[in-house]
This record gives structure tokens, sequence and C-alpha cells, in this order.
């Protein structure tokens, strides 16, 4: 009986390792190829990356105007990325992105305007709360999309 339970929780165990194995080895990986790719020209893609690193900026720009109870800071980094910093991408460019990839960055720079507008009006959590929101939509379009160089 003992022997028959300590053989079950065994293979159990044996069972549950390799289970965490296959998904730490191959886990990561198919989400990852599971992103749906774009292919842009290297200035393209320079172009996209770059509005990225900027989308950052203004994410750490509001941090740190609320660090400081700044709220001129805040209001500034918010609107610094909103549909203002889109305009200049050229319709070449515009052609080659997915309808998603630009509903949710269009979506991504209308509510950094609509939060520099409302800033006067909320307290630190409230604007806490709103990049908090906003950001759902970097993370989803993350899991979603990747940039390859086209060749
Ligand atoms: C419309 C889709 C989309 C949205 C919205 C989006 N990103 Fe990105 N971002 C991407 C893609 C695609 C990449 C490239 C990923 C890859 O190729 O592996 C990227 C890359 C980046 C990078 C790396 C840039 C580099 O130089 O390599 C940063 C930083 C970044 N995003 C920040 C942000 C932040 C912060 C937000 C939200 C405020 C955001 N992104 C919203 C699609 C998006």
């Amino acid at each position: 009986m003992w022997k028959k339970l300590a053989l079950l929780s065994l293979s159990l165990w044996v069972l549950s390792v390799a289970f965490i194995g296959y998904r730490f080895v191959f886990g990561n990986a198919h989400e990852v190829d599971k992103r749906m790719q774009i292919s842009l020209a290297p200035e393209e893609r320079e172009l996209v990356l770059g509005e990225m690193r900027l989308l950052l900026k203004g994410v750490k720009g509001i941090i740190n105007g609320l660090s400081q109870d700044d709220f001129k800071v805040v209001e500034a980094s918010a609107s610094g990325v909103g549909m203002a910093m889109a305009q200049d991408v050229n319709p070449a460019l515009m052609a080659k992105l997915p309808m998603t990839f630009k509903k949710m960055g269009m979506g991504v720079h209308q509510s950094f305007d609509d939060l520099a507008v409302k800033v006067p009006s909320l307290n630190q959590k409230q604007i806490l709360t709103e990049v908090d929101r906003i950001m759902t939509t970097c993370v989803a379009c993350h899991e979603t999309f990747k940039i390859v160089e086209s060749k």
C-alpha cells in the first residue's frame, strides 16, 4: 500500500518536473512565435522604434512629475506623447502597418492627450490609474507584434 503511494507520488513529481521543464524550454518560444511579424524598411523600423523610446520617456516623465508633485511636468510629458507626435508618420509606412497596430498606437497617443487635459482635475492616484490603463495597450501590442527589417 505505502509502496504504491510512494510510487504514485514519485511519478506525479516526475510528471510535474517534466511539465515545468517543457514549459520553460518551449513555453516562451511558443509565445514569441505567436506574435505577428511586421516587415519594415530599416529606416521605417528605426522611426517606429524611435517613437517607442519616446513613449517610454513620456511615461518616465509622468512618473517623475508625480514623484515631485509637479503636475506641470506630468501634463507636459503626457501631451508630449499625444497625437501630435504621430502626425509626421508618412503614408507609405502607415500602409504597411496592420489596422489593429494603428488602432492601438493611435489609441495610446489619444489617451495621453486626454490624460494631459484631465491632469489638473485629477489626484496622483487617479493619474497613476490612468497611466496603468494606458499601459495595458503597450503590453497588449508588445504581446501581439514584432518588427523585423525587410530585405
Ligand atoms: C501599436 C503597438 C504598440 C504600442 C501601442 C506600443 N508599442 Fe512599444 N513596441 C511595439 C513593437 C512591435 C515593438 C518592437 C518589438 C520587437 O520587434 O520585438 C516595440 C518596441 C518598444 C520598445 C523598444 C524600442 C527599441 O529601441 O527597440 C520600447 C521601449 C517600447 N516599445 C515602449 C512602449 C511604451 C512605453 C508603450 C506605451 C506607452 C508602447 N511601447 C506602446 C509596439 C507597440
